[in-house]
């Protein structure tokens, strides 16, 4: 790859496809003819780094825990300027962390529930403020949804959101909607002044056609990255550092943001990057919710996990009895395997069942039946707790107010 694409600059990132017709962007996540996203390909191209064992071991260090099972196997395998933010916190400063979610459907399904997550963990382990961003009014835009569906979508998401049991005394929840104004679309006013339509076109592949929302959302999911969009949270604060964890499919934003913020004297965000979980047919995408038989929902029975499970999760088992006991497992094209691997915490298990199936002793339907148990676990769990969050509690979450103890 050429010097200048390696940059972080704008202009140099191509869209969505490379030659090998693997797209990656925030409307699509699909490999080329059935084969699976080349994680390393993307990493070069994005431009991010490559989040190595010893970074891990750097975070582990810090926050004297171990690290989370997303960070141990690699789930989370990217990042851009990390070793900043550890060098921050390190000297006994602080930072903040950003993510957020675009309210399109009902239920959240299980990839969505693996950055909130991850940042649940993130927050308790270096005791940091949040934001979290939902884009209402993108989805209003994109989904053609009315503006009090997505409202309402909004609301109803934010109840999942909280039930992954963030802390309220350290976590800002907003809706576009209800938010923008005052010192953020300042911000945002600032950032659009620096994006030229040929640059959206050339990250995010606009065309011709689309309304004219779209091409003008961008700064609005950019600006959170900046402290001083927050005046009730960090006035005063106007060098306080950024680190959003999401999955891979929305650097394109974020490349956008690194680009300008120096431009318009602001600190570049950092951030940590997810690869997808993906869906029950294969690597070849990412769970979504836009096809109901790729995904299990947060709202699934256990009869419906089951049922799922069994018939759609891809098997990399042989055909017969007789050729799996011969030949083993296909591991690295195998469903249940791969979603063991992001949410069956015991190590040791893990090995195990890789090895005893890689080798054929396991059958299909036994690691099947150990997914459901392992993901109705989940499900269930967060069913309880999304069941005990009330409106008051999302009112309260959604205030805006000072967060006084956010740092301690
Ligand atoms: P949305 O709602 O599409 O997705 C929310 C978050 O979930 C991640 N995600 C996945 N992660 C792993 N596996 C999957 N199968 C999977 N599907 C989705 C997304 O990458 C995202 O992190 N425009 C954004 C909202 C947004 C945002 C942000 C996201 C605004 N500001 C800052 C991240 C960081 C959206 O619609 O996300
Ligand atoms: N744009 C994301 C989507 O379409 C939602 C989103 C908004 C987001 N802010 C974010 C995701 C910050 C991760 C981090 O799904």
């Amino acid at each position: 790859m050429a010097e200048g694409q390696k940059a972080d600059g704008v202009a140099s990132i191509a869209m969505a496809t490379d030659e090998d017709n693997q797209v990656v962007n925030p409307w699509e996540v699909s490999a080329k003819d059935g084969g699976k996203i080349d994680y390393d390909k993307l990493i070069e191209k994005f431009g991010c780094q490559r989040l190595d064992q010893s970074l891990v071991n750097r975070v582990e260090r810090l926050t004297s825990r171990p690290a989370h099972v997303f960070l141990r196997r690699g789930v989370f395998f990217a990042h851009r300027d990390l070793n900043e933010i550890l060098d921050v916190y390190e000297r006994g400063q602080k930072f903040y962390l950003y993510t957020g979610r675009g309210p399109s459907s009902e239920a959240l399904h299980l990839g969505h529930l693996v950055p909130f997550m991850f940042t649940k963990y993130l927050q308790d382990a270096f005791k940091v403020p949040l934001v979290i961003q939902l884009t209402d009014d993108e989805k209003c835009m994109w989904k053609n949804l009315s503006v009090e569906e997505s409202r309402r979508l909004a609301r109803e998401n934010a109840k999942d959101i909280i039930a992954c049991g963030f802390d309220i005394s350290r976590t800002f929840i907003f809706s576009d909607f209800d938010y923008v104004g005052g010192a953020f679309y300042q911000n945002m006013v600032r950032v659009a002044k620096c994006v030229t339509f040929n640059k959206v076109v050339g990250i995010f592949g606009f065309t011709h056609e689309d309304n004219i929302g779209k091409i003008s959302f961008p700064p609005v999911q950019a600006v959170p990255s900046f402290p001083s969009s927050f005046p009730h949270l960090f006035a005063g604060n106007d060098n306080l550092r950024c680190l959003i964890p999401c999955a891979i499919d929305q650097d394109p934003y974020f490349r956008m943001t690194r680009d300008v913020a120096p431009r318009i004297g602001y600190q570049k965000p950092a951030l940590i990057e997810s690869s997808f979980f993906p869906a029950l047919q294969g690597e070849t995408g990412k769970m979504s919710a836009s096809d109901p038989n790729s995904a299990i929902y947060v709202t699934d029975t256990p009869k419906v996990i089951k049922n799922k499970v069994n018939r759609y999760a891809f098997s990399g088992g042989q055909d017969s009895i007789e050729n799996h006991r011969k030949y083993g497992a296909n591991l690295e094209v195998d469903i249940p395997v791969k979603y063991l691997g992001f949410f069956l915490e015991d190590d040791e298990e893990l090995e195990h069942i890789k090895k005893e199936y890689g080798a054929g002793r396991l059958l299909t339907g036994e690691v099947k039946k150990r997914l459901i148990e392992v993901l109705s676990e989940i499900v269930e769990r967060h069913q309880k707790a999304r069941a005990s969050v009330t409106d008051e509690m999302v009112d309260a979450f959604m205030a805006v107010r000072p967060l006084p103890h956010m740092f301690s």
